[in-house]
């Protein structure tokens, strides 16, 4: 953790669940969800976002989108708004997700400019960056992030609050993870950049760190500088993983 950063759990519940299952998840996170700290923040997929909000309602949990399209609104078939998202109790937005970036030829670039859209719609976007396993083999791994970070987050972006998420692409639903220390030195890595790109106020920008975050390895990976909290996906669909996780956060 960052001293005076309050840590935050957020679950991408990615393409998954039924509107039930996803109304059960919202109900057993509600009933259990601790107030104070960590900040916990789920996002659902776009179909359920409002059901799940309103059985959220009057809760601490936060609620985020998956993805927003860049412009404010318009001929783009398919896509959601950041404003859209906003204007039905989003408060946050995962940007350039791995998946997004595969699934979608997503560039940073493109991230950038949704990023700049859910700055303007008032949106905290959680910006993910992370290697492939060949590009850690191949030691890149921190010259990728590096240039994903450089690339992806626009002027404005920490004052702002923004949100970055390291998830290393090979540990994203597999069970493996770098090692703690990797982990520590990715995140100091990040903070740097971050610092040197946009100021001081990069001190206070969350670095969350996702990919087969687990109630098992929570509280190793949560202990260590710059981790100030997690992305958590498959063990966000579990209300009591999701919960055990916030609660491996280290207190105060
Ligand atoms: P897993 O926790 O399932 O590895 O997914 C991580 C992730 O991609 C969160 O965005």
């Amino acid at each position: 953790m960052t001293p005076g950063i309050r840590p935050l759990i957020a679950g991408n519940w990615k393409m998954n669940g039924t509107l039930a299952s996803a109304l059960r998840l919202a109900e057993a996170l509600r009933s259990a969800a601790m107030s104070a700290t960590p900040e916990l923040l789920v996002c659902p997929p776009f179909l359920h976002f409002q059901p799940v909000a309103a059985a959220l309602l009057g809760s601490t949990i936060a609620l985020g989108g998956q993805d927003c399209h860049h412009a404010a609104s318009g001929a783009h078939t398919g896509d959601i708004a950041a404003a859209m998202l906003r204007d039905v109790g989003a408060s946050h937005v995962i940007l350039g997700h791995s998946e997004r970036r595969s699934d979608h030829g997503e560039t940073s670039a493109m991230v950038r400019r949704k990023c700049e859209a859910a700055l303007a719609a008032g949106l905290v976007p959680v910006v993910c960056v992370g290697e492939t396993e060949a590009e850690r083999d191949a030691d890149q791994a921190e010259a990728v992030v590096a240039r994903q970070l450089l690339d992806s987050l626009p002027p404005g972006f920490a004052t702002a609050g923004g949100i970055v998420a390291y998830e290393p692409v090979w540990a994203i639903g597999t069970g493996r993870t770098p090692s703690e220390a990797e982990v520590a030195a990715m995140h100091g890595m990040i903070r740097n950049t971050v610092v040197q790109a946009h100021g001081d106020g990069g001190r206070a920008t969350r670095l969350l760190y996702g990919g087969s975050v687990k109630p098992g390895n929570a509280a190793g990976l949560l202990a260590l500088p710059d981790v100030d909290g997690a992305l958590v996906g498959g063990a966000s669909l579990v209300a009591e993983d999701f919960l055990a996780i916030a609660r491996a956060v280290p207190a105060g």
